[in-house]
This record gives structure tokens, C-alpha cells and sequence, in this order.
């Protein structure tokens, strides 16, 4: 459908353009080229379209601009980090207080109970904990089920993404669980520490839970991190009802799916599960997670925060919970990510979906969009069914040159996602350049424009 050679001519075009844009990204790039691994500060910046990324000056509501002082319209935000908009004022004048009060004590500050409160009330389980970034949430949270259950193993969804944490950079190969392409110097083999499922198929993961090994199925309700995969009709119900048939753990990973309202799906689809994790956008860009339990959960734990090694259980650390973080949270939670901002966000989604969906239909593309909430991502295939289809459809040389195309016209997109996310600071006509750039970037491909 796609002419390769077409798609590599006009990949070479944009990379030039790029370059000529970005005089002063540049010199910032060279010199982090030694000082830096790679001339990058993490590993996944690499990832960004263009032969080197641009270093951003400012982030404000939903713009960002470069130091060339080029603006973009930022439907990355922050890969979710800065769903609310970037730079909220009440966000930033409630951590800079902070910031001169004391940041980081490891005793309980002022906010602590309040972001609990706030969290049990939009997530519906009653006793929370904090940590600095989901990873660590999803790590700990590992750790309970393990503790609680006796049992070694954690289920996962096939190709799905819960942060850095070790056990889960696990995939299917036929019936065989092997590490995820990428995986970098696994901690344990992960057919050992894993089970993987596919996807919305509650047999398989009824078959697999009746071996009585799992300790807990870590999940997203939909997986939003191989384009957005929803949950057939009955599905979710199907895998509360299996999980708790044979004692399995159920983890509700909301970080992304947060995006579906302000108790993300939990509250807005009506689940029941043992633990919730969220993060990111809830400290509105300062490094914060949570992760809540129910009351019989929290019951089963306080023998062990009782004893006197509970600072060596391998839950927690010397920064999580800091004063700044729950600050954050306060002041996000109780201004952001509620009701009336999901109420601009949503509809926002929905034009964008629109936009993208008239134009795959109007070149006839095998393509699709789907929507969560405030978040949209384009996908190379028909809606699929689990992560494997999926992942079968990645086409690595067509999305980097779609995300560079965007990037020159203004327009910032994650790069490892075709996602499009909007805070109550987009607006419409921000939408509208999307559609316009994203239709313009077919037209050239397909050769139907000149
Ligand atoms: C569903 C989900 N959980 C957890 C994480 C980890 O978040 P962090 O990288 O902030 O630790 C991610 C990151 O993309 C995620 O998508």
C-alpha cells in the first residue's frame, strides 16, 4: 500500500528540513555528545524523530518551544507525564512553597492524608501508599501479591508496558514465554517469573490461573501502550471472576488509563480490584505515583509493616513519599484531572479521532484510530484484538517519518506512540492542524497531492 521508495524519499526531505530548522538544537546536541551516553540524559530520547532531538527551552499549557524558538502544539505531553498541560501555575506556586519549606524529611507531611483521601475517593479502595514513579508502584505492588499469596509468579498481558519492571519485559512466542525484543540484561529469565496472556481471551487466561502458581495478573483495563487495544464486551468481568476464583491478585494499572475520567476506568467501567496503580500525571510533572488496596488487602499487611525489617522489605525508599511529591499531588489533584477538565479533554479526543478517521478513509488505508478518553492513537492495521496482532502491525520506517513530518509542521508527538493526548489547555484549532498535517503527510505518501 505503502511505496518504500517514496516513503524513503520524503523521510530524507524532512530530515534535511529538520536539520536546517534546528540550528541551535544542534550545537546543544554536540556538545552532550560525550558528556552523555549517546548525547542523550535517558536512553529512550534517542527515540525522537530527526538525526538528533530537539532540547526544549519552555513547556507551558499545551505548547512547547525549542531553543530555535520554534512553538509545537504538544500532543506528547510528556508521555503522559504532563496530561494536565505543562506548567500549571497553581501546580507551580504550591511546589515552589514547598520547595522553600523543606522537600524531603521521610516523615509524613501535611498532604499526605489528603492525596490518600482524594485517590480513595475517585478510585473507590480505601488505603494508599506512595511512590515516586509507577515503575516503583508496579514493583512494590509485585511484591505484596508475591508476599501475600505464597505464590512465585506474576501474570501479564503479551506486549504489554507496566514501567521498567523486570518481570514484565516478558512476550509469547507460540506457547513459550520469552523476553521482549529489546530487553536489555534480564535480572531472571522471565519464563521462570512470568505468565503472559493474551489478550481478551478469558480462556486461556482461565487455563493458565488453574495451574495455581500466579500470584497476581498485572494489567491495564485497555492496553494503551501497543497502540489502544479495548476490552471486548464482558471481558473484564470475565477476568475478575477467573482471577478471583483462584486467588489470583488483581492489579489495576491505571497509569495511562487515567485518560478515561478522573477514577480512569476503574470508576468509569465499574471494576473491583485488589490493588490500583497510578502515576505519572498525578504530581502534574513532579516524579509521583500511588498505589491504592482494598480494606482486605490493607488487613493482610500490617503484621508485616509492623515489624521492625519492614525498611529492608524491598517496598519503598528514601525519597518516595517526599513532601514535594504530595504537594504535587494535592495541588494536581484538587485543581486537575477532574470531571469538568475531562469534560474539555474528551471531546477534543473525539475531533482528533474524527480527523484521522476521515482521512484514513478517504485514502482508502487499512489503517484505524481508536480513542480512551482524552487519549487517540492511529495504528497500522484494523482494530486488533490483543498485542500480538498488534505489535504484528508496527511499521517502525512509516511511523518515524509521520512523527518527523509532524515535528517539522509544529506538531509533537511521542515517539514510540502514534498517541495524540489533550489536556484542557488544547483547543480546537489545535486539533484542526493536526488533521490538516496528518492529512497532508498521507496525500505526499500515497502520491494523491501534489
Ligand atoms: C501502564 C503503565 N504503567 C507504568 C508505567 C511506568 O511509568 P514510569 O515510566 O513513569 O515509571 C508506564 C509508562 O509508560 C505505563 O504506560
Amino acid at each position: 500500500m505503502i511505496d518504500r521508495d517514496r516513503l524513503a524519499t520524503l523521510h530524507r526531505d524532512e530530515e534535511a528540513r529538520f536539520t536546517d530548522l534546528h540550528p541551535r538544537s544542534a550545537v546543544y546536541a554536540k556538545d552532550a555528545d560525550g558528556p552523555l551516553l549517546a548525547g542523550v540524559p535517558m536512553p529512550w530520547m534517542t527515540r525522537w524523530p530527526g538525526s538528533f532531538p530537539l532540547t526544549f527551552d519552555t513547556a507551558v499549557g499545551a505548547r512547547l518551544t525549542d531553543v530555535d524558538g520554534l512553538e509545537y502544539v504538544d500532543l506528547c505531553l510528556g508521555d503522559t507525564g504532563a496530561m494536565t498541560g505543562h506548567a500549571l501555575p497553581q501546580v507551580a506556586d504550591a511546589i515552589a512553597d514547598r520547595a522553600r519549606t523543606g522537600i524531603t524529611t521521610m516523615l509524613p507531611s501535611t498532604d499526605s492524608t489528603w492525596a490518600a483521601e482524594e485517590l480513595a475517593r475517585r478510585f473507590g479502595v480505601p488505603s494508599w501508599q506512595f511512590a515516586l514513579s509507577a515503575t516503583d508502584a508496579n514493583r512494590f505492588v509485585l511484591r505484596y501479591a508475591r508476599h501475600l499469596t505464597g505464590r512465585p509468579r506474576i501474570a501479564v498481558y503479551d506486549w504489554c508496558y507496566h514501567g521498567t519492571v523486570d518481570e514484565t519485559f516478558a512476550i509469547l512466542d507460540g506457547d513459550r514465554v520469552v523476553p521482549r525484543p529489546g530487553s536489555m540484561g534480564p535480572q531472571a529469565d522471565v519464563a521462570i517469573t512470568t505468565a503472559v496472556l493474551p489478550f481478551n481471551d478469558a480462556d486461556a487466561l482461565d487455563r493458565r490461573l488453574a495451574e495455581g502458581d500466579v500470584a497476581c495478573l498485572l494489567m491495564e483495563p485497555a492496553l494503551t501502550n501497543i497502540g489502544i487495544v479495548l476490552p471486548e464486551p464482558g471481558y473484564l468481568d470475565a477476568v475478575r471472576e477467573i482471577t478471583r476464583r483462584h486467588g489470583v491478585l488483581l492489579i489495576i494499572d491505571e497509569t495511562h488509563t487515567l485518560c478515561a475520567g478522573p477514577g480512569g476506568c476503574t470508576a468509569a467501567w465499574d471494576l473491583d480490584p485488589d490493588f490500583v496503580v497510578v502515576g505519572k500525571a498525578i504530581g502534574g510533572g513532579v516524579p509521583a505515583a500511588a498505589y491504592g488496596m482494598t480494606q482486605a488487602v490493607a488487613d493482610q499487611l500490617m503484621g508485616p509493616m509492623a515489624l521492625p525489617e519492614i525498611d529492608v522489605a524491598g517496598v519503598g525508599g528514601t525519597l518516595t513519599a517526599n513532601a514535594l511529591s504530595l504537594t504535587a499531588v494535592r495541588a494536581t489533584l484538587s485543581t486537575c484531572l477532574r470531571q469538568e477538565e475531562f469534560d474539555v479533554a474528551i471531546p477534543l479526543a473525539e475531533r482528533f479521532t474524527e480527523g484521522v478517521a476521515n482521512v484514513i478513509a478517504d485514502h482508502g488505508l487499512p489503517w484505524h484510530v481508536q480513542r480512551l478518553g482524552c487519549r487517540a492513537e492511529y495504528w497500522f492495521c484494523p482494530p486488533p484484538r490483543d498485542g500480538a496482532a498488534a505489535a504484528a502491525a508496527v511499521d517502525e520506517p512509516l511511523e518515524a517519518f509521520l512523527h518527523l513530518w509532524a515535528l517539522n509542521r509544529g506538531i509533537l508527538l511521542t515517539p514510540f506512540h502514534n498517541m495524540a493526548l489533550f489536556s484542557p489547555q488544547h483547543t480546537k484549532e489545535d486539533v484542526d492542524l493536526h488533521t490538516e498535517v496528518f492529512g497532508a503527510a498521507i496525500a505526499a505518501l500515497t502520491g494523491s497531492a501534489g
